[in-house]
């Protein structure tokens, strides 16, 4: 699997420290309220799970799994909901958590579908923002770090389901996935 990427772009550290602080203003930007967390399966779930415990107001957690990638490395653009919400989100503060924030395809329907179901508020949070790629605008609240335009994995971010385990973000080797 180390074999695979070519170099580590986000150390554990770096990534621990920036979730940290995101953690923090979080906390402040919603102080006395409580959040509802949720999550864009499958690659959000790490990233969600250290944020969710750098956050000090009560959060309550919930998934949404939409169609993206498959095994290649370009979106679509055809976004179909393949889990839906337990929770009802009318009247709750969302606040909608993605690993990587790529073309905007999937993000931007997923926020005007969770809009129309009446929350008190939305707001996004995204580990990683590739703006580079960006096909649609998407307004993002709360961006853990900008990236260049690599295919990336670890942390949850996978390439065909696997390096979803490794501790860092790292660029996988374009041989990877070209062959
Ligand atoms: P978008 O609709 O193009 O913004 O795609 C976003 C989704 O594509 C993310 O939630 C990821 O699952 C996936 N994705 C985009 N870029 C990468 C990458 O560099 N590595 C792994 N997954 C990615
Ligand atoms: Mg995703």
């Amino acid at each position: 699997m180390l074999n695979d990427v070519e170099s580590v772009l986000l150390s554990s550290d770096e990534l621990a420290k920036r979730i940290e602080e995101m953690g923090a203003e979080i906390t402040a930007d919603y102080a006395g309220k409580e959040i509802l967390m949720i999550g864009v399966l499958r690659g959000a779930v790490l990233f969600m799970a250290d944020l969710a415990r750098a956050i000090k107001v009560p959060v309550a957690i919930d998934f949404m799994a939409v169609s993206s990638y498959g095994a290649g490395t370009n979106s679509s653009g055809v976004v179909r909901i393949l889990k839906d919400l337990d929770e009802d989100v009318e009247g709750k503060h969302v606040l909608v958590v993605e690993d990587i924030i790529d073309s905007g395809l999937t993000l931007n329907y997923l926020l005007d579908n969770v809009k129309s179901r009446k929350p008190a508020s939305i707001k996004l949070c995204t580990l990683l923002n590739k703006p580079e790629r960006r096909k649609v605008n998407v307004n993002i609240d709360y961006n853990g770090f900008n990236v260049p335009d690599y295919f990336v994995v670890g942390y949850g971010l996978d390439y065909a389901e696997k390096y979803r385990n490794l501790p860092f973000i790292g660029i996988l080797k374009p041989e990877v996935y070209s062959n």
